[in-house]
């Protein structure tokens, strides 16, 4: 099959050959790698229904995916048993599912682990593994320990106090609410270090239309001077003035 005619010129055309070049180069270099070719080189080498594969490949990196939102995130965790029950407590998480083997399934090798995943609303999961022979958890050291958090969204003001009070009568350090401009939350650790926040956001469509206009912009200025842009300076003077 020969490719249409348009399809020979232009950008596309020039990286699928370039592509295709540096593939068969490699080829060249080593006949014994032939069976690991893909199907582009391997047409390629034929001299023909090259660019039938090489516009397939293209077809498939060109489509952007449609996400359906996050099926689930997944960190580590001291003990399975205790962080169930702290967010199945403080938070009000449902423990949908354990998974859990005393062998790595890909490899055989014993390393037992076990695998929770809690409802956390709105369709999204939190897992966890617990690795009893690994070494001892701990943090990223050179990274604060306020920057990387889990935040989860609360639907009214009630609900951000209300959960405060919670984490508190469970003798939890909580700080917050604090006021973001467009929406407040507060923030406490899990039995494991994982930073977490509630969020109550309750910024008007036209507020985030706003800050989604001068986003690209703040991130071009910020990518060239490492300095905070004030594209969004009317968010700081709203904090002021609401605090
Ligand atoms: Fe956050």
């Amino acid at each position: 099959m020969s490719l249409p005619s348009k399809l020979l010129a232009g950008p596309v055309a020039g990286m699928i050959l370039r592509q295709a070049q540096d593939e068969r180069n490699w080829f060249l270099n080593g006949e014994e790698k032939r069976a690991n070719l893909s199907p582009l080189t391997l047409s390629l080498s034929k001299g023909e229904r090259h660019t039938t594969s090489g516009i397939r490949r293209e077809k498939m990196t060109e489509t952007t995916p449609v996400l359906g939102g996050i099926h689930h995130v997944a960190y580590r965790c001291r003990d399975a048993k205790e962080t169930v029950e702290f967010y199945r407590e403080v938070m009000g998480m449902d423990f949908m599912l354990a998974i859990a083997e005393d062998k790595v399934p890909s490899t055989g090798a014993p390393d037992p682990y076990m695998h929770v995943f809690l409802d956390c609303g709105g369709g999204n999961v939190l897992a966890f593994f617990e690795l009893p022979n690994a070494p001892e958890m701990g943090r990223d050291a050179a990274t604060p320990a306020w920057v990387q958090h889990i935040a989860f969204k609360v639907e009214s003001e009630e609900g951000l106090l209300a959960a405060k009070h919670r984490a508190e009568a469970r003798g939890l350090s909580v700080v917050g609410p604090v006021h973001h401009g467009v929406f407040k939350s507060i923030y406490f650790f899990d039995p494991n270090g994982h930073r977490l926040e509630l969020a109550w956001q309750f910024g008007t469509a036209s507020q985030m239309a706003q800050l989604k206009a001068v986003a690209e912009d703040m991130l071009e200025e910020w990518s060239r001077t490492k300095k905070a842009p004030r594209h969004a300076a009317w968010l700081h003077e709203k904090i002021a003035a609401e605090t």
